[in-house]
């Protein structure tokens, strides 16, 4: 008896600290909202989505000016600054170096004027594999830096080797030992580097680091991401010597000193793809505003391509959907081309198409786990490699699916919208991490969605 009970004791506690680790990780900093990372979605399909929405500032934009306002000492304040998990995050690694971090009303205000670590433990980095951007800030501004590496994620490796080559090149002294990466640098100096692969994050780190080296960097392959692009413009703004910024070829010369500034976040590129799929799939007709036409050509002509109508304006796009979505071959991969980040959208969008595609991911080619998902709601999809060959069936039909990453779980959400019956995405704190308050957008446009606590996880 006495044994039982100590048992249901230990159990009782293990779960609550695990709770409580947890809801840590899920609540936002300072801010107006709290999300439970316990909550599910229940949709009942088959609304036509009708409406006007507005997106928000670019949460993989936000990821990279949060860490390279460490370069300068001084109050920053980042508008249009999407309210999500993941900038908590970043927020709390911040926090954790000494930096003031507030966010309301979507304006972020970091002030770093008393940096006292220049540390990202394992404990933030485990969270958000964007944590390794303050490796290039820290070494430059500090001399030193000490990040945890971060491990695979929920679709597969996702190897660093190009930041830490990058640093190298720029001469930093760097030694990998038990899961992290430890950097020293008298003051970086500038380099030649060219990268085999197009790195969104390796870029943004090499271009933070460059941007205070001794002399002149050239980065060659540079990612053209819109993110990176942004990050580029707000380093110059800064004070940073930076040209050939929209190329792969990016030129920095090094300066001694940068200052803190205010700068209006790009809008997010992905939520605003993924309302368009929304519309076009439930055959509605939404405006999106707040976007920049141009980040998203590559997801646009590919609507168009399956029917849709769409029209541009300079800041909104208004998206018809058609009576029957047209099959339409797609390669993920790096900009101006499709989005790896939408790769699972439009294999929704695919799964109800009047006919078969074929959807390859050319950056990331195990990033399939919302495939087994899709088909538990009925759709038809097999992959090969890195590709998925979706033949599109009539209808999807409701069940219980669980969330796997930020993006899949977008794509549940859209098959929920249209499955015939009651759909329930579990374990939505994925999706918290990169659209804010999605169902609430959603209902403003006519959707039946609404966020529950769930009991099952
Ligand atoms: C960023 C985005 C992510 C998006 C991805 C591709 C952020 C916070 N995340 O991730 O949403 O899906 O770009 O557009 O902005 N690679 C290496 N070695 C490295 C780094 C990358 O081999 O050191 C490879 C990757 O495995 C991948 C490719 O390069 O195959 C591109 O990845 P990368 O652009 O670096 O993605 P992230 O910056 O991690």
């Amino acid at each position: 008896m006495i044994e039982a009970t100590w048992i249901d004791f230990t159990l009782f506690f293990v779960e609550i600290c695990w709770q409580v680790e947890f809801l840590n990780a899920c609540c936002t900093c300072d801010s107006d909202i709290l999300i439970l990372s316990l909550d599910k979605f229940v949709i009942h399909g088959g609304k036509k989505l009708n409406g006007t929405v507005t997106i928000g500032g670019a949460k993989n934009a936000t990821l990279a000016l949060m860490p390279a306002a460490l370069l300068a000492s001084g109050t920053f304040h980042l508008t249009n600054t999407p309210n999500l998990r993941d900038v908590a995050t970043m927020s709390n690694l911040l926090k954790s170096m000494g930096t003031k971090v507030h966010l309301k009303d979507h304006v972020l205000a970091l002030d770093t004027t008393n940096i006292k670590k220049q540390e990202a433990p394992y404990s933030h980095v485990k969270k958000m594999r964007a944590s390794i951007y303050v490796l290039g800030p820290l070494v430059a501004r500090y001399g030193r830096a000490k990040v945890s590496l971060p491990g695979g994620c929920a679709w597969g490796p996702r190897p660093v080797n190009l930041h830490i080559d990058g640093m190298r090149k720029l001469g930093a002294e760097i030694e990998v030992k038990r899961g992290y990466i430890h950097a020293k640098a008298n003051r970086l100096t500038g380099a030649h580097i060219h990268f085999d692969i197009s790195s969104v994050g390796a870029t943004g780190n090499v271009l933070m680091a460059a941007v205070m080296a001794r002399g002149t960097t050239v980065i060659e392959n540079a990612a053209i991401e819109p993110e990176i692009t942004g990050l580029a413009k707000f380093l110059q703004s800064m004070g940073g010597k930076i040209s050939g910024i929209g190329t792969n070829r990016l030129e920095i010369e090094g300066v001694d000193e940068l200052h803190a500034i205010e700068v209006d976040t790009i809008p997010d590129r992905i939520e605003a793809g993924t309302f368009l799929v929304a519309a076009a799939m439930t055959g509605g007709k939404i405006r999106i505003d707040n976007v920049e036409p141009d980040h998203l050509s590559a997801v646009t002509a590919k609507l168009q391509d399956a029917g849709c109508s769409i029209f541009v304006d300079q800041k909104s796009i208004t998206l018809e959907g058609p009576d029957s979505i047209k099959p339409v071959d797609v390669t993920a991969t790096i900009y101006p081309g499709f989005p790896t980040d939408m790769q699972a959208p439009w294999i929704a969008l695919m799964s109800i198409a009047n006919g078969s595609s074929v959807v390859t991911d050319s950056i990331y080619p195990d990033r399939f786990k919302h495939v087994p998902e899709l088909v538990r709601l009925g759709a038809n999809i097999e992959l090969n490699k890195n590709a998925a060959i979706v033949r599109g069936v009539k209808q999807f039909t409701g069940a219980t699916v669980m969330s796997t990453d930020l993006r899949a779980s977008a794509s549940l959400i859209l098959a929920g919208l249209v499955a015939e019956g009651t759909t329930e995405v579990l374990r939505v704190y994925h999706l918290d991490r990169g659209y804010e308050a999605i169902e609430k957008k959603l209902q403003a446009l006519g959707a039946d969605i609404e966020r529950m606590a769930s009991e099952e996880f």
